[in-house]
């Protein structure tokens, strides 16, 4: 297993959209752990596949907190299948926007279907934290960022001090 490195906003292969997976194979589950190191390795919660470079429909996700707990969920082509009405607002992040945070009103439960790393065919209620976080991880699928769901003005601030970030970085990588 090993630790991929994660794409930074803004960045045109963030916008991209990925690939169904054919069947979960030796491969597939290799991406699959290497993604989940790599969450881990990062302190995240959810990692999408176009996120470490890989436009295939691959997410994984664990959003259990209690220390030392690992509940992580490894899924292929995941769809959200049915959601509630009820909405809530959630305080989100992102691997590829680090340290900026907005409020993004999704769907409060999600039902989603997916190939687990057998390559069987799942389906799993979330909610709560779980399913704002899996509804995330999927728009990255769909080349859809969480900033994608707030105001132009608070979307284009965070853009334009990721792109500083960046150059920064860029800068100090070949002083
Ligand atoms: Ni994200």
């Amino acid at each position: 297993m090993s630790v991929l490195e994660i794409i930074v906003a803004p960045d045109p292969r963030l916008k991209r959209r990925a690939e169904p997976v054919d069947k979960v194979d030796d491969a597939i589950r290799k991406i699959m752990d290497d993604m989940l190191d790599t969450m881990y390795a990062a302190n995240g919660i959810g990692l999408a596949g176009p996120q470490v470079g890989i436009l295939k429909r691959i997410i994984v996700v664990d959003v259990s907190r209690e220390e030392g707990v690992r509940e992580p969920l490894q899924m292929a082509n995941p769809e959200v299948i049915w959601e509630s009405d009820d909405e809530r607002s959630y305080e989100e992040g992102c691997l590829s926007l680090p340290d900026h945070f907005a409020e993004v009103i999704r769907p409060e439960a999600v039902k989603v279907r997916y190939l687990d790393r057998e390559n069987e065919i799942r389906t799993i209620d979330a909610d709560d934290i779980l399913a704002t976080c899996i509804q995330h991880e999927i728009d990255h699928l769909d080349g859809v960022l969480f900033v994608d769901h707030i105001s132009s003005l608070k979307r284009n601030m965070i853009i334009r001090k990721l792109q500083k970030f960046k150059k920064l970085q860029a800068e100090e990588a070949t002083a």
